[in-house]
């Protein structure tokens, strides 16, 4: 059998190669998002999606997809954008593309966290528009990241990518996750664990780490904002429900906080005016993983969690175990 493999939108060509050597590629080489209606037309006769973490498969999306579909298969390590638990239930395998992103990821929080602390891009801006008449003592002051408290609220992969990070930086750091590290892990990153309350208290930076489910979103709202610190910055490289946009912009504006590094939103491409207004706010169009590198090897992987599962092998980043049992013990036609 000649398998049947829709791409939902643009990868690096590598990826495409790849997948034409073992399949036939239903490619949409741009950049525009396939609505559901489209998405559930194009997949006919697939038996494999390759997908973007713009692309919702939502349970009723994946209700009406062609019951060939066996694999669906993010290029994203996030996989809020599909109902796992709908695709098990129809016995589709779901795949993410862990760790190639990791340190990417990691490397991008702390260019944004330096970025609010250090008010880089409000130092651009200011250089750029010309009113940089005379130096003084305190023209963009901002704070200092060295010997400073890092609250890292979930410590998975990447989380603890930017605790070790902090060790460069002579950082403390403070972790929230319901798994402890090791205790030799912990010494080697002066790493604590402490409750939600008592990180945002005692952090003068907190970076967010933890996939968006019912019981991340809005994990920092107004409340979680008013116990930190007013010379505090928050990151968020997550996923943007997991704060309260509106909370924050309000936080942002009266000063509860002094800053915000934020790669990813509630409404994503939309992003608040309110936020937008606020000059302590470094913004990012959701690039956390954008390297050139990363980005070739997430396309990759992609593909070849899709050709495992074609194959009818276990693919390597699975996220729905209970889909492949029932796979692997259906009776063979
Ligand atoms: C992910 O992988 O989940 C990122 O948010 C996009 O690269």
């Amino acid at each position: 059998m000649t398998f049947q493999v829709l791409v939902t939108r643009r990868v690096y060509p590598e990826a495409i190669t790849y997948l034409k050597g073992h399949a036939q590629v239903d490619y949409n080489p741009g950049d525009d998002t396939l609505a559901p209606a489209q998405l559930i037309e194009r997949a006919r006769g697939k038996q494999a999606i390759v997908a973007q973490l713009v692309d919702k498969f939502t349970s009723q999306t994946i209700a009406e997809l062609d019951p060939g579909v066996r694999v669906i298969s993010n290029v994203a390590v996030g996989y809020d954008n599909i109902d796992v638990a709908a695709a098990t239930a129809r016995g589709i395998l779901a795949t993410n593309t862990p760790g190639v992103l990791t340190d990417t990821t990691a490397d991008f929080t702390f260019a944004l966290l330096m970025a609010a602390a250090r008010r880089i891009v409000e130092a651009h801006k200011f250089v750029e528009s010309g009113k940089w008449n005379e130096w003084s003592i305190d023209m963009l002051a901002g704070q200092d990241l060295h010997h400073r408290t890092l609250g890292i609220v979930g410590m998975g992969r990447i989380g603890l990518a930017v605790a070790k990070r902090a060790q460069g930086f002579a950082m403390r750091v403070l972790y929230h996750d319901a798994v402890p590290l090791p205790p030799q892990l912990e010494r080697e990153l002066r790493a604590e664990p402490a409750d939600k309350a008592r990180l945002l208290r005692e952090s003068d930076f907190v970076s967010l780490h933890v996939p968006l489910s019912l019981a991340t979103r809005h994990l920092i709202g107004e409340p979680e904002l008013r116990m930190m610190k007013p010379t505090a910055v928050i990151v968020n490289t997550s996923r943007g429900p997991v704060v309260d946009e509106a909370a924050l912009a309000r936080a942002l504006r009266a000063n509860w906080i002094a800053g915000a590094g934020l790669d990813v939103f509630e409404r994503e491409p939309g992003v608040d005016p309110a936020l937008l207004a606020c000059p302590n706010a470094v913004l990012a169009p959701h690039i956390g993983s954008a390297s050139v590198e990363t980005r070739k090897k997430m396309s990759m992987l992609a593909c070849e969690n899709a050709v495992a599962a074609l194959e009818g092998r276990r693919p390597p980043d699975l996220i729905n175990p209970a889909a492949w049992q029932r796979v692997a013990s259906a009776p063979k036609a």
